[in-house]
C-alpha cells in the first residue's frame, strides 16, 4: 500500500465562521411553538456546514411540524418519544446525549425554559439535555408578556448560572400572537452562528499536533500478515477533538475502517516501517505527538514475493520475526528539551500502572496514557475507554466513556502541560486520584 503524504498546510484560507460545525455531533430539541418551523431551515443548515444533526422533539413540537420533515432533512432518525420500544431499544437518548458535543434547543419556549430550569426530564428533549454533559445552547421563543415575566427570567437565569446554558436571542418584533417587542426566534444563521461559537474551544490554536492511530500490518506474503486489534477509534477521536480545539493535526493512521476527520492532514500507512517514515516527516514542527497507534513490536525477517502455497512448507509454518524500532523511545531519545511533546500509550493486560510508569521513563515521554485493554468497555475497537494518565507527578484516573470524551479529557491535560511544563524528574506513579 503506498503511503500518501500531504505537505504542511500552507494555503490556509481565512477561517470559515461555520468551521467548527464540521464534523460536530449536534442534537437540534425542538419545542412545541409557532417558530417550531422555523427549526427546519436551522436543521439544513447544520447539515449543509457539515455537522451531523439527530434531532429531538417534544410531543407539543409535533403539533406544530412533523418529525417527517426533520429525518428527511438529516437522514436520520428522529426521537420523539422516551417510551418508543424501537427509539429506546439501545436507552437511544443516552446515546444521544453522551456522542453531542452541542445541544441546540430552538425554539425553546417559555414552557420548555421553565422544564429545563426545574431539571425535568419527562420529553426526548428535556431527557436528553439534563443526561449531557455537552454545552447547550437555547434559543428562546415566545409572547412578548411570557418573555418579560419575570419567572421566565429567573428560570433562564438559572440554566446560565447554574447549568452554564448559553443563550441566543429572542429577536425584537412583530410576533405570531400579533404583539410586538421581544420574543421572535433567533433567525437561524444567528442560531448557528452562535452553535460555532460555543463549539468553538480554541484552546489548541496555533499548535500543531501528530496523532498516530490504528494498528500496523507486517507483511509475510502478498496474502497475509501480522497484525493487532487496533481499530483506530481511539486516535481518529483525538485527531478530530484536537482539530475541534483549534490545532493543526497531522493524522497517521494505520489500516482501519474509521474515516479521517474533516479537516485533518490524514496519511494511511500500513506498516511500522511506513509508519516510521511518515512520522519523521510530521514531527519536524509538530508541538505536540500522540502515539495511540498500536505499532507491530515484530515483523517477519522476510516478505515472500509471491503467495506462500498451502503445503509448501510442510505440515508447520514457521516465520521468524524480527523487532521493529521502538518509533516513540527513538523520538524520545532525540527530542531537544521538552519539545515536541510526547505522548504515548499503553496497552497493557496486567500490573498497568507500573508498565505504563516503567514505559513512561523509557520512552522519554511526558504522559502515559495508561490502558487497561482487558477491561470491557475498553481499549480495542469499542467505542468507549477508560485510561490513566500517568505523569512524573503521579496518576489520574479518567472516567470510563465515549472515546470522544476520553479524547478531551487527554486533550485537557495537554494543554495544561503545554502552558506549564512538567518537571524533568521521574518518580514512580501514585496511587490513580479521580478528577471530580
Ligand atoms: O484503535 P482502537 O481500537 O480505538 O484501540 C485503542 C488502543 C487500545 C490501540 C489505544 O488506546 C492504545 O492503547 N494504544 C497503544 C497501543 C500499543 O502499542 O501499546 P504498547 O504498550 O505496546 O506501546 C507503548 C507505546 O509505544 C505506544 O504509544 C506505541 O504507539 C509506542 N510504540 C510501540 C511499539 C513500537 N514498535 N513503537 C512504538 O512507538
Amino acid at each position: 500500500m503506498a503511503i500518501v503524504i500531504e505537505g504542511p498546510r500552507t494555503d490556509r484560507k481565512p477561517r470559515d465562521p461555520a468551521e467548527p460545525l464540521r464534523g460536530a455531533n449536534i442534537v437540534v430539541g425542538i419545542a412545541g411553538g409557532i417558530a417550531s418551523y422555523k427549526a427546519a431551515e436551522l436543521v439544513r443548515m447544520l447539515d449543509k456546514a457539515g455537522a451531523t444533526v439527530d434531532v429531538a422533539m417534544t410531543p407539543r413540537a409535533q403539533k406544530f411540524i412533523g418529525p417527517m420533515t426533520f429525518q428527511a432533512l438529516t437522514r436520520r432518525p428522529v426521537f420523539t418519544d422516551l417510551f418508543n420500544l424501537t427509539e429506546e431499544a439501545n436507552i437511544g437518548h443516552i446515546q444521544l446525549a453522551d456522542r453531542a458535543d452541542l445541544i441546540v434547543i430552538a425554539p425553546a419556549t417559555a414552557n420548555a425554559i421553565a422544564r429545563l430550569a426545574a431539571g425535568l426530564a419527562d420529553d426526548a428533549v428535556t431527557a436528553i439535555a439534563l443526561a449531557s454533559r455537552a454545552p447547550i445552547l437555547v434559543a428562546p421563543s415566545m409572547n412578548v408578556n411570557m418573555w418579560n415575566h419575570p419567572l421566565t427570567r429567573a428560570n433562564l437565569q438559572r440554566l446560565v448560572e447554574v447549568a452554564r446554558y448559553h443563550v441566543v436571542g429572542p429577536g425584537d418584533g412583530f410576533l405570531a400572537c400579533r404583539w410586538t417587542g421581544p420574543g421572535r426566534l433567533a433567525e437561524p444563521a444567528d442560531i448557528l452562528e452562535a452553535a460555532a461559537h460555543v463549539l468553538s474551544r480554541q484552546d489548541l490554536a496555533g499548535k500543531k499536533i501528530v496523532v498516530t492511530a490504528g494498528p500496523t500490518y507486517e507483511a509475510i506474503d502478498p496474502v497475509r500478515f501480522v497484525g493487532n486489534r487496533s481499530s483506530g477509534k481511539m486516535g481518529v477521536a483525538l485527531a478530530a477533538a484536537a482539530q475541534r480545539r483549534g490545532a493543526s493535526v497531522t493524522l497517521i493512521l494505520g489500516p482501519s475502517g474509521v474515516p479521517p476527520p474533516v479537516g485533518v492532514t490524514a496519511n494511511t500507512v500500513e506498516s511500522a516501517a511506513q509508519l516510521q517514515w511518515a512520522l519523521g516527516n510530521a514531527v519536524k514542527d509538530a508541538d505536540v505527538v500522540v502515539m495511540t497507534a498500536a505499532v507491530g513490536d515484530y515483523r517477519p525477517a522476510k516478505e515472500a514475493k509471491e503467495k506462500i502455497k498451502r503445503g509448501e512448507l510442510g505440515s508447520k509454518m514457521q516465520i521468524d520475526l524480527v523487532a521493529n524500532p521502538d518509533l516513540l523511545a527513538e523520538l524520545g531519545a532525540k527530542r531537544k528539551g521538552k519539545t515536541p511533546l510526547l505522548v504515548g500509550f499503553a496497552a497493557e493486560t496486567t500490573d498497568v500502572l507500573e508498565n505504563a510508569t516503567k514505559k513512561l521513563a523509557s520512552k522519554n515521554c511526558d504522559l502515559i496514557v495508561a490502558n487497561d485493554v482487558s477491561e470491557p468497555g475498553a481499549g480495542f475497537a469499542v467505542d468507549t475507554n477508560h485510561v490513566t494518565l500517568v505523569d512524573v507527578a503521579g496518576a489520574e484516573e479518567i472516567p470510563a466513556g465515549p472515546k470522544s470524551e476520553v479524547a478531551h479529557r487527554i486533550l485537557d491535560r495537554i494543554t495544561a502541560m503545554l502552558a506549564a511544563p512538567p518537571p524533568m524528574s521521574t518518580k514512580p506513579a501514585k496511587k490513580p486520584r479521580r478528577k471530580s
